[in-house]
């Protein structure tokens, strides 16, 4: 049985004052209501610590995680954050080939597939982003394009516990556009990306690890993604940067 996950990106907001006021919020808003939910908030990398910092003196039940490392273990890679430096700050989580790396920073499938396996080798559990553009969906190629994402982005990794390899997909007309895809639309995506999974992990592996939907979630929304059989989560941009809408999402995943 895969636990529910409701995951916010915070992108590039939130300056490391008002972080800590909101990672402050959402740990009064959610304590003792998480339920079976495992919740993440992935702050800008420069609040990491405090948001981190929060969490342990409150004893919030979120974890914490990136929005971006890179492979190396460490050297002149100006401006990159290494695995162990996410570790050191208290992260377990990281976000990677979000749709916004992809299209702004030129991150490609080879390049996510390297940060997953340096995050699998430093127990950092990657949330691996993956979706189509509008010109893709228009032209009925998106399941076609999201699984060969999914090859890529998966090939040669070794997932001795599933629970620790998550999958996003983010439609990326979906995303900040209000605009969202219906249930029905994730559950097509998503069940193909999990039976793509099958095909490289096989079934029990593939069974435990979860698919998050995201882009334009929103409370009032999030109850028809989780009621698919492939849908298991969340991963929150704009209603992520408010307590009580996150915490709403996290409430209504726990029922
Ligand atoms: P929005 O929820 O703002 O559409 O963002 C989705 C997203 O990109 C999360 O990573």
């Amino acid at each position: 049985m895969r636990k529910r996950m409701i995951a916010g990106n915070w992108k590039m907001n939130k300056t490391y004052t008002e972080g800590v006021v909101l990672a402050q919020e959402l740990a009064d808003e959610l304590a003792g209501k998480t339920g079976d939910v495992d919740v993440v908030v992935c702050p800008p990398a420069v609040d990491l610590k405090g948001v981190g910092t929060v969490i342990e003196q409150k004893s919030a039940p979120m974890a914490l995680g990136a929005q971006n490392v890179y492979w190396e273990e460490s050297g002149a890679y100006t401006g990159e954050t290494a695995p162990d430096m996410l570790t050191n700050v208290g992260c377990s989580y990281c976000i990677i080939g979000h749709s916004e790396r992809r299209d702004y920073f030129g991150e490609t499938d080879e390049d996510v597939n390297k940060k997953a396996k340096a995050l699998l080798a430093h127990d950092i559990v990657p949330i691996s982003c993956c979706g189509e553009s509008l010109e893709v969906r228009e032209a009925g190629k998106h399941v076609e394009f999201v699984v060969d994402q999914i090859r890529k982005d998966t090939e040669g990794l070794e997932i001795s516990d599933p629970s620790r390899y998550v999958i996003a997909y983010e439609p990326i007309w979906a995303i900040g556009t209000g605009k969202t895809a219906t249930a029905d639309d994730a559950q097509e995506v998503c069940g193909a990306i999990r039976a793509t999974l099958v095909d490289v992990f096989g079934e029990e592996t593939a069974a435990g690890i979860r698919i998050l939907y995201g882009g334009s979630a929103k409370p009032d929304n999030i109850a028809g993604f989780l009621e698919k059989e492939d849908v298991d989560g969340a991963l929150v941009g704009g209603a992520s940067l408010k307590a009580d809408s996150f915490a709403a999402m996290v409430i209504s995943a726990a029922e």
